[in-house]
């Protein structure tokens, strides 16, 4: 008993001690490690941690107004209509468009007018894109209407009320709406675009006629679509800028007097200068490259001109240069090769512009001259 007593006596003694061994344990911090060996986020001083979380907070926003910054990069890429990086800019087309772009400024509408293939509506695109609008784009042919302007009933719109919430009466109401679908020149009005009405005078007077009030009057009527209002106002910012051919073109109607009066008409017309900057620049050929091909597309030119038509234009040179470029064929008269693509070229001209030429005759015409 005595021993056991004695025990007890002993564990409880231990037990004290081991207590008063705690009290007497330094503090927590007498555990910490060396400072060599402590992590480097425990010696963070309150100024240094600050500072950090300051650092986090401007990248973040950095990261938000990166964020922000993109939708409006999508906007200018979205504003882009067409890809012009082909577009080149020679000191005939730079005269061009500093003398156009006052007149389109202005609110008057710019015609330009000239035969094929010598760069109106690649100029007319460059001259929209001046402009910070959207760039709507119209073909003129004729089964062009109003109705693809102005808009038409396209199909209708039902509307059914039936009334049983009082079991003995029963009401039953139904209404068909016509459905009106805009055309597209109500779009370029009322949103106030850089409208490119291209080959205009391919569509009929009749339905050119529609431009006299938008031009003069600053309205679009809306005649034949039964809408309440009768016509609609011009936004300030509408531009258009037409193209044609000649009237002696096939497929070209003669335009209205009236539609003439209003616009600003430019013609341009085919020029060597002009079109060996746009055959070297675009196609990346020597000068002398490009006058060997312009010297073999002119002489077919004149030989057509002398008969009162048309020749083969800038299209037919820019093929030439732009085959044997991406073919590696070499530009010399002396090659074969490069015969044989002035030959499919420039034959189907020559049949069409002289007389009782086959296609034959024509081939062997454009080798001897090539
Ligand atoms: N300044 C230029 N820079 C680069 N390419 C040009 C330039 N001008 C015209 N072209 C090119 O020459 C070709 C003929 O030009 P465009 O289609 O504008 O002629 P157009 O006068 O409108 O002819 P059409 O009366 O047949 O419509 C096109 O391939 C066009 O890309
Ligand atoms: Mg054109």
């Amino acid at each position: 008993m005595a021993s056991t007593e004695g025990k007890l006596q002993q564990q409880t003694k231990e037990k004290r001690s081991s207590k008063t061994e705690l009290k007497n344990k330094p503090a927590r911090t007498s555990r910490k490690k060396a400072p060599g060996t402590r992590p480097q986020k425990t010696l963070d001083t309150r100024a240094e941690r600050m500072r950090k979380r300051s650092e986090k907070g401007s990248t973040s926003e950095n990261k938000k107004t990166e964020q922000k910054q993109i939708p409006n990069q999508r906007k200018q890429t979205k504003r882009q209509p067409m890809d012009r990086s082909d577009f080149v800019e020679t000191d005939r087309i730079k005269e061009l468009v500093s003398r156009t772009t006052p007149y389109l400024q202005a609110g008057y509408p710019l015609h330009l007018t000239g035969p094929t293939g010598v760069g109106k509506t690649a100029l007319a695109l460059h001259l929209a894109s001046k402009f910070d609008r959207p760039v709507m784009l119209l073909h003129g042919n004729h089964e062009m209407n109003n109705e693809d302007l102005i808009g038409s009933i396209a199909g209708f719109t039902s509307e059914k009320v039936i009334d049983n919430f009082v079991r003995q009466v029963y009401k039953k109401q139904e209404e068909v709406k016509e459905k009106w679908h805009p055309g597209r020149l109500v779009e370029a009005i009322q949103k106030g675009y850089t409208l490119i009405y291209d080959e205009f005078s391919r569509s009929s007077p009749e339905t050119n006629n529609l431009f006299l009030s938008v031009l003069e009057e600053g309205v679009l009527p809306l005649y034949g679509t039964k809408q309440k209002q009768s016509f609609l106002k011009v936004h300030k910012d509408f531009r258009v800028i037409f193209t044609s051919n000649p009237e002696e073109y096939a497929g070209v109607f003669d335009t209205q007097d009236a539609l003439i009066d209003r616009m600003i008409t430019i013609e341009m017309n085919n020029e060597t200068q002009t079109e060996r900057e746009i055959l070297r620049n675009r196609c990346n050929i020597l000068a002398k490259e490009a006058d060997i091909i312009l010297k073999i597309t002119g002489k077919v030119r004149k030989a057509c001109e002398k008969e009162n038509k048309n020749g083969p234009s800038l299209r037919a040179s820019l093929m030439i240069a732009t085959i044997c470029k991406k073919s590696e064929i070499p530009i010399s008269t002396d090659n074969q090769q490069f015969t044989t693509v002035c030959k499919d070229i420039l034959a189907s001209h020559v049949v069409k512009c002289l007389d009782g030429k086959t296609i034959k005759d024509a081939e062997e015409w454009v080798e001897e001259i090539s």
